[in-house]
């Protein structure tokens, strides 16, 4: 989906960017240029970031545990 129309970015651009390194909205922002212009899709673009960072995040830990460990 169009995350900002302004500069034409999508959800797909913002997850990409954070795939290749970007590790913040500001990263993100600096990188692609989404709300630089009117700026009415920070809020959006902000969430993306927040939901994609959460979900590496959440990958790296079940990857660090095997499927069988309890924690004590
Ligand atoms: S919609 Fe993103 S800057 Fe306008």
């Amino acid at each position: 989906m169009y995350v900002c129309l302004c500069q034409g970015i999508t959800d797909s651009h913002i997850r990409t960017a954070i795939n290749e390194g970007c590790c913040s909205y500001r990263d993100v922002r600096m990188t692609l240029g989404v709300a630089s212009q009117c700026g009415k899709c920070a809020c959006v673009a902000k969430q993306v970031v927040r939901e994609t960072l959460s979900d590496i995040h959440s990958s790296q830990l079940s990857s660090a545990y095997p499927a069988h460990f309890v924690a004590a």
